[in-house]
């Protein structure tokens, strides 16, 4: 019997086969309950017990290798055939759709990527505010009307009529972030902080309750306005253009002094004036000024050593002018025509 065994196993390790058709035949003649092997097993009861362990784990071995060949050839020839029927390899293949980037992301990322060049880094602070950070260390007096100027959202207030350090709100800028930096950095500092901000506003085109704004610090020695228009310029090339020209008007916030806005050459008529800058040529974009020495005194920076520069603009607005959006809240909405629109290089 041993002879035999061995006589079929270089039978069925040498057999070859090509069809389906032959390999149920194998199936049939080797491995089916009809078939040799199973033959083999019931001569084996019957053998002598002194060569039944040797004869036992020869036929196991050749039942296995029987098996093993029937399995790899079965996985085989069905995905070959199948490939033969039914792909066309010569098709070309599926597209992929990918996503794109939020147009806020965007411009977000390519801001960012514009400061870190001249070496600004990004710091991140909490949405959720106290007072202190959003508004008193930043020069407004109790009191003070600029309060008004932004509709804040508070979580909690310690008095109903008065404002209090302690407050807690959603900021309204990402001023407080740059507190954050001055109180736990040294100068030289030169960062940028982009986030999202809260202010109590009517939704409308031209206003959101919510939006994104980037603001930037530099604070030095010997820092002087023509380095803040300087980096500006800079900025306003890089993001909007080579052709796009700026200009400064004087403005107020409590806590630069002097304080600018920013106003870029319209994108669309290049100045000549068109619907879109309302016939002036210009575009507003962000405010700026030399950083009151009161805010440095208040973050522990001595005001007669350094001086610094800050300025601050929304990104929806941004994005509105580099894109020439029209309706604010259709950054809000979602709408796969209105995103799919936009595709980046960052
Ligand atoms: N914090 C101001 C705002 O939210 C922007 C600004 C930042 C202006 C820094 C001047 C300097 O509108």
């Amino acid at each position: 019997m041993l002879d035999k065994i061995k006589k079929l196993h270089s039978e069925i390790t040498s057999l070859k086969i090509n069809t389906r058709q032959e390999l149920e035949s194998y199936r049939l003649k080797y491995l089916s309950k009809k078939g040799i092997i199973s033959s083999l097993f019931e001569e084996f009861r019957n053998i002598p017990n002194t060569i039944k362990k040797e004869t036992g784990q020869r036929l196991n071995e050749l039942k296995q290798t029987a098996q093993a060949k029937f399995d790899s050839l079965k996985s085989s020839l069905n995905t070959s055939e199948e490939t033969r029927r039914d792909v066309d390899t010569t098709k070309p293949s599926y597209s992929f759709v990918s996503g794109s980037r939020h147009p806020i992301s965007i411009v977000r990322r390519e801001i960012i990527d514009i400061f870190s060049r001249i070496g600004f880094i990004v710091s991140e602070g909490p949405e959720i505010e106290d007072d202190d950070h959003v508004f008193t260390k930043l020069n407004f007096a109790p009191e003070h009307p600029a309060r008004d100027m932004q509709d804040t959202f508070y979580i909690s207030r310690i008095s109903a009529e008065d404002s209090n350090p302690g407050d807690i709100l959603l900021r309204t800028h990402t001023s407080s972030v740059q507190v954050r930096v001055m109180q736990s950095m040294k100068p030289p500092i030169r960062t940028i902080s982009p986030g999202r901000v809260f202010r109590n506003e009517a939704i409308s085109a031209r206003a959101h309750c919510i939006f994104h704004q980037v603001e930037g610090l530099y604070i030095d020695e010997n820092v002087s306005f023509s380095d803040l228009k300087q980096t500006l310029y800079y900025f306003a090339h890089e993001l909007f253009g080579k052709e796009t020209r700026i200009r400064f008007r004087p403005s107020y916030f409590p806590f630069t002094e002097p304080s600018a806005e920013m106003d870029l050459s319209c994108l669309i008529c290049g100045g000549k004036g068109c619907k879109v800058c309302k016939n002036t040529g210009w575009l507003e974009v962000l405010g700026c000024g030399m950083v009151h020495p009161n805010v440095l005194e208040a973050c522990s920076i001595d005001s007669r050593k350094y001086t610094g520069f800050a300025f601050g603009m929304g990104i929806e607005r941004a994005a509105m002018l580099k894109y020439q959006i029209n309706d604010l809240r259709l950054y809000f909405e979602n709408d796969l025509r209105f995103l799919s629109q936009f595709k980046s290089a960052i």
